[in-house]
């Protein structure tokens, strides 16, 4: 479990106070919680992969995110769904109708500093395995940071995807729900490396391209993020990511998921040449 420095605990307990006051909390002080809410003081954050995104980052990737309706699928204590909230309010179109956010989180933990932080969202404390079933309706996108690899989701698998990475689940259920999407991935399940790497290039891997055949998404680049940038802003992790983006509309409909499913085979290619990374640019 991570051990936090005298200050962390402090500033922990500060925003924790922020969290119970019975005022209505200004905006500085919704950055002040999530920058310095702890999620490692709900004792189930290794398990369940929950590593909250970097303020500045989460604000950096809502630039990909667009519409009125928009779900954060793994929500946490709501830092996606924030990040785009201020670029939505503050954007120079007018006449748009007001946001709508869902978010959808299962530790109740944060889903009760979630509802403090961002009263005006939808908050479902709910598996996101269930999510597809709950008659939400279409968003015009979806956005998650998920917990990443394998982790134990006690048999539940999303609609197409039949590999073991929690990354991959969670967008296959995004595509039930959204016609886009923007994720943030470790950077082994992107189908490219950029950030922190000298020379970039496209390079996908196995288990991405099992991903495509399963589930029809393709996972695309985005405007440009290094992600290594916010290296030092998680909470005592410091994970390789990258954020990618998903036209979601392109995924195999549900029905042909079990012809789809069975007939997926590795590609291996009978004399593979040297590898050519193709540069992003
Ligand atoms: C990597 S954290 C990211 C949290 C938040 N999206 C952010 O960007 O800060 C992943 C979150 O997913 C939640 N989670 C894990 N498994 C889940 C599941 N099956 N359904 C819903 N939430 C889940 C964890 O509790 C955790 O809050």
């Amino acid at each position: 479990m991570l051990k936090l420095t005298k200050e962390q605990a402090k500033h922990h307990r500060e925003a924790a106070e922020l969290v119970t006051s019975q005022e209505r909390l200004s905006a500085e002080e919704v950055e002040f919680v999530l920058l310095h809410w702890q999620e490692a003081s709900t004792i189930t954050n290794p398990l369940d992969g929950a590593f909250f995104t970097p303020l500045e980052m989460a604000k950096d990737l809502a630039l990909h995110i667009g519409g009125s309706r928009v779900i954060d699928l793994c929500a946490g204590i709501g830092h996606l769904a924030w990040g785009y909230r201020c670029r939505y309010v503050n954007d120079w179109e007018r006449d748009k109708p007001p946001l709508e956010l869902v978010c959808v989180e299962k530790n109740p933990a944060y889903v009760e500093v979630g509802r403090r932080l961002l009263p005006e969202a939808t908050w479902i404390c709910a598996d996101i395995f269930d999510v597809a079933e709950m008659d939400l309706g279409y968003f015009d996108d979806a956005v998650a940071n998920p917990p990443f690899g394998r982790i134990n989701r006690a048999g539940r698998q999303a609609p197409r995807y039949r590999g073991p990475l929690m990354e991959y689940h969670v967008i296959d259920v995004a595509a039930e729900l959204a016609r886009s999407g923007t994720f943030i991935v470790p950077q082994t399940s992107a189908p490219f490396r950029y950030s922190g790497v000298r020379r970039s290039a496209w390079e996908k891997p196995l288990t991405y391209r099992r991903f495509v055949e399963q589930t029809g998404v393709h996972l695309g680049f985005n405007i440009g993020i290094d992600t290594t940038y916010y290296r030092d802003s998680w909470h005592g992790v410091q994970p390789r990511t990258e954020i990618v983006t998903a036209d979601l509309s392109t995924r195999i409909a549900r029905t042909s998921v079990a012809r789809t499913a069975t007939a997926v085979r590795p590609h291996v290619a009978s004399r593979p040449g040297p590898p050519v990374p193709q540069p992003l640019f």
